[in-house]
């Protein structure tokens, strides 16, 4: 048990939800809720809230609550705290992602470091800078994502770079109709609020005859506003791999994108993703099918530094996703 003076007060308690509420999601579908107690915070899967039709339905919920975990445990280092994660702590509740609480130890300060990145990290699916982001950079985010237990692979030699560009576009058009019709509800088509507002989705990508490696979420939707853009042609593509693909993998997984995320942010680089391989069954056993590969794919990084900065993708309010107290 922490010492009584490493309690959460009512205003830290608050602090961890809004962290782990501004982790990245699929689609922005926020598949997740929170216990918040003077310990710390649980964090629960909410499977019913993200799109069922993909073969990654359940890897992409807990890729996020996993990113959530992170940013969790980033907060706590910030209240000067130590963190304890336990992932999927209870046989008997599998939609318990993990608990986070408070450790008699010091906080650590590479994740206190990281804190001022977590409400400025965005997706940014609007064109960057021609530039590839350095080698060193690239490192850097590797030896990020090692540290929560997983692989970034940079896609940064041919013929690997356009073999997984080839895979990213063939699954646009392959993606199957009910996963198409799912993303499109969620996005504006259906009778609900659109989950992503069209500053957030970016431009129409234009000019470039095979398509991009950015993916255009709203693709094949008349949304007004969205104007079209030309993207640039090579930008730097990664892959996040995982030893294992089980759920402890999955959440693993979405501790390291988060901490790359943030740690990227922190340098001025900007990420999209290019999942859409990794969402059929198929495909995505091609993505890792190079000789030189880790394990399984878990996410498909477009890295860059920006020209536009999105605004704040819209989150559900803290009183929807705190469903109590008391982890
Ligand atoms: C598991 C997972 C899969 C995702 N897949 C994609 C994707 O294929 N394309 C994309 O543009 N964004 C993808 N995203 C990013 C989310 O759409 C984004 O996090 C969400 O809209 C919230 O916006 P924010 O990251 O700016 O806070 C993914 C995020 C997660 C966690």
């Amino acid at each position: 048990m922490p010492h009584p003076a490493h309690a959460l007060d009512a205003q830290e308690q608050s602090t961890l939800v809004t962290a782990a509420a501004a982790a990245p999601s699929v689609l922005n579908t926020q598949p997740w809720s929170f216990t918040a107690g003077p310990r710390g915070i649980d964090v629960h899967a909410d499977p019913g809230r993200a799109p069922a039709a993909t073969a990654s339905a359940a890897r992409d919920v807990h890729l996020s609550c996993g990113a959530a975990v992170f940013n969790a445990r980033v907060a706590l280092a910030r209240l000067g705290r130590g963190a304890r994660t336990e992932v999927l702590p209870e046989a008997g509740d599998p939609l318990l992602v993990a608990r986070v609480t408070v450790a008699d130890e010091p906080p650590d300060p590479e994740l206190e470091a990281l804190y001022h990145c977590v409400g400025r990290r965005r997706t940014n699916r609007y064109p960057f800078r021609p530039q590839a982001v350095p080698a060193g950079l690239m490192l850097l985010l590797y030896d990020a994502a090692a540290w929560e237990g997983a692989t970034l692979r940079a896609l940064d030699e041919e013929p690997e770079y356009q073999r997984v560009l080839t895979l990213i576009r063939k699954a646009a058009w392959t993606e199957d109709e009910r996963a198409r019709e799912d993303r499109a509800a969620l996005l504006g088509a259906g009778s609900g609020p659109p989950v992503l507002p069209v500053e957030n989705l970016g431009p129409v990508p234009r000019g470039l005859s095979e398509g991009p490696a950015v993916r255009d979420l709203a693709d094949g939707l008349d949304l007004p506003g969205r104007g079209t853009a030309t993207f640039e042609q090579h930008p730097t593509l990664a892959v996040l791999e995982t030893a294992d693909d089980d759920p402890v993998s999955w959440v693993a997984g979405g501790q390291a994108l988060e901490r790359v995320l943030l740690e990227a942010t922190g340098r001025g680089v900007a990420a999209s993703f290019a999942n859409q391989p990794l969402e059929d069954a198929e495909l995505r056993e091609d993505v890792s099918s190079s000789a030189a590969h880790f394990g399984h794919p878990q996410m498909v990084l477009r890295l860059g530094y920006p020209l536009t900065v999105p605004p704040a993708a819209p989150r559900r309010p803290e009183a929807e996703v705190l469903r109590g107290v008391e982890p």
